[in-house]
């Protein structure tokens, strides 16, 4: 797995070092208020189980399955909810994970999705990467574990084609295993 990648981004240590600081950005703005955790499948998996055993707050956990890339490397700009029914978030304070922001689609449908049939208290998001780009869809998560440029990267839960996952860093996936392999 290792092969397939150009170099590593973001290093196990440095993970863990800035998780630490964004479970406590968190846990200090929700204070002592109940918390509902959406978290987006399969994608922020590894991310959420790290980041929430790190935040003492009370808080439930719900997972919500949508994808918008259908296997490329591009998004479809299709967000598909797998899932149809959102769980009951009426009158909660809700934060939605997702492992990257890039279009942006994903996190506007949700959060759009969350506001017209969920009735949260709150709705914020979080990311572990954002990307710099232009967004397609206007979306500014609370709170952001990394920045980075705008490449495709594998590992920690960020899949290629569902690969990688289980990488515990995240690193930059060589363009040669992608391409010519074209979308979906
Ligand atoms: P958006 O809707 O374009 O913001 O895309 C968000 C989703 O696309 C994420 O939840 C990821 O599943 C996927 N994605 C975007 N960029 C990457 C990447 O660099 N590697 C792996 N998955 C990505
Ligand atoms: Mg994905």
């Amino acid at each position: 797995m290792q092969e397939d990648l150009d170099r590593v981004l973001f290093e196990e240590d440095a993970i863990r070092v800035r998780l630490d600081a964004l479970a406590a950005e968190i846990t200090a703005f929700y204070s002592n208020r109940e918390l509902t955790v959406l978290a987006l499948l399969n994608g922020s998996l590894i991310f959420a189980a790290d980041l929430l055993r790190r935040v003492p707050l009370p808080l439930r956990i719900d997972c919500l399955r949508v994808s918008s890339y259908h296997g490329g490397t591009e998004s479809s700009g299709v967000v598909t909810f797998e899932e149809q029914t959102l769980p009951d978030l009426r009158g909660r304070h809700v934060l939605v994970l997702d492992d990257i922001l890039d279009t942006g689609r994903t996190l506007h449908a949700v959060l759009e999705r969350l506001s017209e049939v969920g009735a949260p208290l709150s709705a914020e998001a979080c990311v572990l990467l954002s990307k710099r780009r232009p967004r397609a869809a206007h979306c500014e998560p609370r709170f952001v574990g990394f920045e980075m440029e705008d490449e495709f990267v594998v590992g920690y839960g960020l899949d290629y084609r569902e690969r990688y996952r289980n990488l515990p860093y995240i690193g930059v996936l060589k363009p040669q295993i992608y391409c010519g392999s074209g979308p979906g």
